[in-house]
């Protein structure tokens, strides 16, 4: 999930791995290392917790020549951010060096049979074990190629990694199953990232890699194979964008590209942690508070933001599919109001950077008052993520548009594997609609994709309405959140006032606001509120709002009553919040683009509000 700079030539290369690693700051990293072959084929490795000019500080560059190595940028998955935990990784010998992007399922597997080898391990990665199973095979094979295709013969997940092995200095290998992977052919000289804009300033001819291949690299030559010894020949391709364009991966905004990676991000966060067969779910994060979660009395959900929408979702699920009685708090206000805890509740909190200061004080006056705390966090290793006593990483990768996108949907995803695993233990979810579930689970990463395809037609309604001045969002049940994510999104970036609102509420109220220059957004799945929801649009069209609905496919009946419709494919209740707020995503990003917005760095706002 972060960045990888590799290079074997016939320059010093230190430098040039640093300057590589320093392109790929944009995509948001903890920690940084580099490995150089010296001269005497030793593995110098310089790597610390922090930013890439902090590393630079570690090590003198006039002082260390050698002409092949490999540098990393690491946003952590398994073993928090420290000096211990960043890449490179190396092998127990420190013979073999690893930097790797993606996640190792079966790390814990592997490293249990290392052990058995009487292989030692230092850090709490699961990188490391790819590192001592590459030196396992290749003190079996004498064969540094062989080695590498054997041990990731074992491997289970996503990698994309780049290895050196000080027995044979005069290449490195290279691999990819699921994270990016490409190299560079200069003269006389080979650059290896995870991203062209690590590339693209020592030269534009690049190859990239797929899934399931490895590559040998030499100064002067190179040989692509798949996994499995199968020969591969591979066109040279040309980078014709600029930096800028490459960092944001050909997309115009970072929110543009993170609204777009949701089908991996959503499907690393379920990555490993469920069975599709028998829908069992397992959160080894939440190992040590399974028994809390299955006996608690009440569970207290307390965030900010986008995250506490997510919180609001969670309550139904947890409510709908666990009978757990369930509050949600805003994180600035439970920290003031002297809250009664009692000891069986469980506080969970929401956080996408794991470290808004609101959370982290509920977190504080949580734990003052003896309440069991669980986390739902992305950032790996951030002060939330540490402070709870156990938690659930959401996976979602580095986040950088200030407006959270991926990192909301991948909060829901983890609350509803949450809710599999406490449903499934407290008999409240059937085996039957458990297994229904979890089929349905697997499809949500390509309804996502059918959902991103339809974009221009999300984009055509937001240029229709990119000059309103309010806008209303409604929906009913789990999908109210929705309603009311859909209009902080479109508040923080494009500066129109929206607000979401229980569709049922209108008539308390706000429907006095409703005229011709109102559109209203109505979430309409064709579940259980269906027909309610059709009388709430009813309302609204007898005072002339304009009625913007995001529906099911196949639902013909819903175009009697909308002016535009958002479509998104049929899915479970369960699963809704996530595939419907994916349209309002785009709803919002369109408009405020169209309104000429700054979209990933609106006014006013910060990614991570540290302050209170
Ligand atoms: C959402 O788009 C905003 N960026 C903001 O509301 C954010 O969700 C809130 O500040 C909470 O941030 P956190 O998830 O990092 O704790
Ligand atoms: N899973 C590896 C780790 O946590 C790699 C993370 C990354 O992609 O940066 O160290």
């Amino acid at each position: 999930m972060c960045g990888i700079v590799g290079y074997i030539g016939n320059r010093n290369c230190l430098g040039l791995i640093i300057d590589g690693l320093k392109r790929l700051e944009y995509r948001g990293y903890d920690s940084a290392g580099v490995a150089i072959l010296d001269k005497n084929n030793d593995i110098n490795i310089y790597k610390k917790k922090g930013k890439v000019k902090e590393l630079e500080s570690e090590f003198n560059i006039e002082d260390l020549s050698g002409h092949t190595g490999i540098g990393h940028t690491r946003w952590a998955t398994h073993g928090e951010p420290n000096d211990i935990n960043a890449h490179p990784q190396t092998d127990m010998s420190g013979n073999i060096a690893v930097v790797h992007n993606g996640i190792i399922e079966n790390f814990k597997t592997l490293k249990k049979k290392l052990e058995k080898e009487n292989y030692k391990f230092v850090s709490d990665t699961d990188t490391e074990v790819l590192a001592n199973l590459i030196q396992y095979h290749f003190k079996q094979n004498n064969n540094f190629e062989t080695a590498v295709r054997y041990a990731l013969s074992e491997v289970e997940g996503a990698y994309g990694i780049a290895v050196l092995n000080r027995s044979v200095p005069d290449k490195i290998i290279i691999a990819r199953n699921g994270s990016p992977l490409m190299f560079g052919l200069g003269k006389d000289e080979i650059i290896v990232s995870s991203d062209a804009a690590a590339i693209i300033n020592v030269t534009k001819n690049v190859i990239y890699l797929e899934d399931g291949e490895i590559a040998v690299l030499k100064y002067d030559s190179f040989q692509i194979k798949t996994i499995t010894d199968e020969d591969i020949f591979r066109e040279v391709q040309r980078i014709d964008y600029d930096i800028e364009e490459i960092e944001k991966g050909g997309f115009e905004h970072f929110m543009l590209k993170e609204i777009c990676e949701q089908p991996d991000a959503i499907q690393n966060t379920y990555r490993g942690r469920i069975n599709f067969q028998t829908g069992d779910v397992k959160l080894g994060g939440l190992e040590t508070v399974k028994d809390k979660l299955f006996n608690a009395k009440r569970i207290i959900i307390t965030a900010c933001g986008t995250a506490w929408h997510a919180a609001l979702v969670g309550e139904y699920m947890f409510e709908e599919y666990c009978r757990i009685p369930t509050e949600v708090e805003y994180a600035s206000e439970f920290r003031y109001k002297n809250p009664i805890i009692n000891k069986d509740d469980v506080i969970i909190f929401i956080s996408q950077s794991g470290e808004t200061a609101d959370t982290m004080a509920a977190l504080k006056e949580a734990k003052r008052l003896g309440a069991t705390t669980i986390g739902i966090v992305n950032a790996v290793g951030s002060s939330i993520a540490r402070a709870v006593d156990a938690g659930t990483y959401i996976h979602a990768g580095p986040e950088i548009g200030v407006a959270s996108t991926k990192a909301f949907t991948c909060q829901l995803m983890s609350l509803v594997l949450i809710t599999l695993m406490i449903g499934k233990n407290k008999g409240t979810i059937s085996d039957e609609n458990l297994m229904e579930i979890a089929a349905e689970l697997k499809l949500i990463p390509e309804k996502i994709r059918e959902i991103i395809e339809r974009k221009n037609d999300f984009k055509f309604i937001a240029e229709e309405f990119k000059d309103s001045r309010n806008f209303l969002y409604l929906g009913r049940g789990l999908n109210f959140p929705v309603a009311l994510e859909g209009a902080l999104k479109l508040k923080e970036i494009s500066y129109i006032h929206a607000e979401g609102y229980p569709a049922a509420e209108m008539k308390h109220g706000p429907i006095a606001l409703i005229d011709e220059n109102m559109p209203v957004v109505f979430i309409a799945p064709k579940d259980s509120t269906y027909d309610k929801i059709i009388s709430n649009i009813e309302e609204i069209k007898a005072r002339k709002g304009k009625i913007i609905t995001v529906a099911t496919q196949d639902d013909n009946e819903i175009n009697n009553y909308s002016d535009y419709i958002m479509r998104v494919p049929k899915t479970l209740p369960i699963f809704s919040p996530i595939l419907n707020s994916i349209p309002l995503q785009f709803l919002s990003y369109y408009i405020a683009t169209a309104r000429g917005c700054n979209v990933d760095q609106p006014r006013n706002l910060a990614k991570s509000v540290t302050v209170e």
